[in-house]
């Protein structure tokens, strides 16, 4: 394998409801984070696994993945551009292509993961995971007064695993200002091309307890 993949999983996750972090909530009776661990772990190019666990719990997530897959286990961040850059810095030499991809996205196929890395292998300095856009979109003002449609045909839902070469990734992050929810944001910034390979609706992050629900089914059905 010549890919690390940086996995931010520091988050409360707030919008899941009060409990422990996201990353260590139950799904099928284990934790969000082996279920995306294990899927990442599953990916033949993949040799490095860096986490980013909550400060507090990281030894409680060492301990949790070493049956899982070999990996290394750092503290996280005040926010997940944070996360991410502790988890880059931890990197050993040697993996050329970098992969970072949310814990929230625990069912996210091994496949998937294997096709960024592709994209990357093949030329491109930057990935991302991408699904067309199926609500109508309209941009509204700040009393919720409609401005206008927008043409959904150009718009594309992102998803992680992203991918870089491992250069590209980490200029981006040392040239980093206020922090952004994604790191295709940060190499944008940098003005490189990023391009898009096609995402994975397993792939979808669980933010909410409706989204937790359905990758419970998901699972239950053989996902
Ligand atoms: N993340 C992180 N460090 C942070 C914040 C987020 O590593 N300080 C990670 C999360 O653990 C998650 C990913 O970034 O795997 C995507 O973030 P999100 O879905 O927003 O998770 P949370 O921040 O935990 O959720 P919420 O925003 O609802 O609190
Ligand atoms: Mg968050």
């Amino acid at each position: 394998g010549d890919v690390a993949v940086l996995v931010p999983a520091a988050g409360a996750g707030v919008r899941l409801g009060p409990g422990v972090p996201k990353a260590l909530r139950p799904l099928a009776g284990e934790p969000l984070l082996v279920h995306a661990v294990r899927r990442i772990a599953a990916a033949p190019s993949v040799r490095t696994v860096v986490v980013a666990a909550p400060a507090a719990d990281v030894e409680l997530v060492r301990t949790m993945l070493a049956p899982v897959a070999p990996v290394l286990v750092v503290s996280g961040g005040a926010d997940r551009q944070a996360s991410v850059a502790a988890a880059l810095a931890a990197v050993p030499a040697g993996p050329e292509i970098v992969l970072v991809h949310d814990a929230a996205r625990a069912l996210t196929p091994p496949e998937l993961v294997e096709s960024v890395a592709e994209a990357v292998r093949a030329g491109h300095d930057a990935v991302i995971p991408v699904l067309p856009v199926v609500d109508t979109i309209k941009e509204v003002d700040a009393g919720e007064r409609v401005l206008g449609t927008v043409d959904r045909s150009a718009l594309r839902a992102v998803q992680t695993p992203q991918g870089f070469r491992r250069p590209v990734l980490a200029a981006a992050h040392a040239a980093a200002g206020d922090p952004l929810t994604d790191d295709a944001g940060l190499v944008e910034k940098q003005g490189v091309p990023v391009v898009c390979v096609p995402g994975s609706e397993l792939a979808l992050k669980i933010t909410r307890p409706f989204d937790l629900a359905l990758a419970e089914h998901l699972l239950a059905a053989g996902a």
